[in-house]
């Protein structure tokens, strides 16, 4: 009887206890951190040589690469920077200096909106952690250059040179650019850079969403008038669809702008997209959303891991910005994508996925580019969400 007793209810019932427990939140953390330590010495040493390349994604088993104009390029050396900023490796640093020389010829590009992706998460975070002088000069030159693209008549930085279909577009991820003009302003004293920064947010909240907070990817400007003329999507599923990482963008965007400036309508903003996101049915139970909330083979829809890491260090710092009864509920989504980005479906076994951190991204869907692959834009804001999440739980 006693014997038919263990086997009934003490040994199922440990079972399920050792099943439901969650491995801390700091365990998750600091694993994530070592194995995107492991994986990025790695790729580092596969491109060591080759001059001016950078590295992009991993598909059929084959590295592909970018150079310095490529919008992406800032990603690689920003993630050896965050992962130098946490155990302070030698080896590392190394890594992160090469990397960074590699996207400097991007400083005076004045053909793209991308330069803040470009300079600030690779010469931005080296010069906060080594105060080079050189890569301050770097980040003004790139400040100049992104300004060229602002139209005071319209009120926004254009994201694309005009083309038969769109006068002056701009896309939400321009929001993102607004955090390089930020720092200069603030290192340089010009404010001009700031007035940038503040109009964009500005006109870009004014026409980029919709009543019920989610946000259009495009809005194309006349640039007679200043208002849209067109409102619509390059790499969602429909113009009225939801992009994942245009949703991404617009949370982190807001969230930034208001730790930049303290402007209460930057973080209304911001807790409006973060409650679309977080109330949306079709936002899976693991919190990594598919790439269109609006995909039409939901649930078979391809995830993107790259929107869920964006949207996790983003609500991470909005917990901390906002004092309303909403910011618990900000953390735990955020922890919930941590986890998940954490374990074995997304973050990678070391020595596989050519070195990146992260599996399932989306690039452009509709293009058939880099659909359910690693992508450097992902592993950067999963590493910085880990060292947020890190700080945030030292300091409690
Ligand atoms: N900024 C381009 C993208 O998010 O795909």
């Amino acid at each position: 009887m006693r014997k038919l007793f263990i086997y009934l209810v003490i040994i199922p019932g440990l079972l399920f206890i050792s099943c439901d427990k969650k491995e801390p939140l700091s365990k998750v953390v600091q694993r994530g951190l070592d194995i995107s330590t492991r994986q990025s010495i790695y790729l580092a040493g596969e491109l060591e040589n080759q001059m001016e390349i950078l590295p992009r994604t991993y598909a059929n088993n084959e590295l592909k690469t970018a150079g310095y104009k490529s919008w992406i390029s800032g990603f690689f050396p920003g993630v050896l920077w965050y992962l130098y900023e946490n155990d302070s490796l030698t080896e590392i640093r190394k890594y992160a200096e090469l990397y960074t020389a590699r996207v400097e010829k991007a400083k005076t590009m004045t053909n793209t909106h991308d330069l803040g992706f470009m300079l600030y998460c690779s010469f931005g975070n080296g010069y906060r952690l080594t105060s080079n002088p050189h890569y301050l000069e770097v980040l003004k030159t790139g400040a100049e250059s992104l300004s060229t693209r602002f139209n005071e008549k319209v009120g926004v930085i254009k994201s694309w040179n005009s083309n038969g279909k769109w006068q002056y577009p701009v896309i939400i991820d321009n929001m993102m650019n607004l955090e390089m003009l930020s720092f200069v302003a603030k290192e340089t004293n010009q404010e001009h850079f700031m007035d940038i920064a503040n109009t964009h947010a500005r006109t870009t909240l004014l026409h980029h969403f919709r009543p019920d907070n989610s946000c259009y990817h495009v809005i194309s400007y006349d640039t007679i008038t200043g208002k849209p003329h067109a409102k619509q999507t390059h790499q969602g599923y429909s113009d009225s669809s939801v992009w994942a990482r245009g949703q991404a963008w617009a949370l982190y965007g807001y969230t930034m702008m208001y730790r930049e400036t303290g402007k209460p309508e930057y973080l209304e903003q911001a807790r409006k997209v973060a409650s679309f996101i977080k109330n949306h049915p079709n936002l899976p139970e693991d919190k990594v959303p598919y790439w269109d909330f609006d995909a039409p083979d939901i649930p078979n829809a391809p995830r993107d891991a790259s929107a869920a890491a964006i949207m996790a260090s983003a609500f991470i710092e909005l917990c901390q910005l906002d004092k309303s009864s909403e910011a618990a509920g900000w953390l735990s989504l955020a922890e919930e994508q941590i986890r998940s980005l954490s374990s074995a479906e997304y973050l990678a076994e070391p020595g596989t996925n050519g070195g990146f951190i992260l599996k399932h991204s989306v690039g452009n869907y509709n293009k058939n580019s880099e659909v359910d692959v690693p992508l450097t834009y992902a592993d950067y804001y999963y590493v910085e969400a880990l060292l947020r999440l890190k700080k945030l739980k030292n300091e409690n």
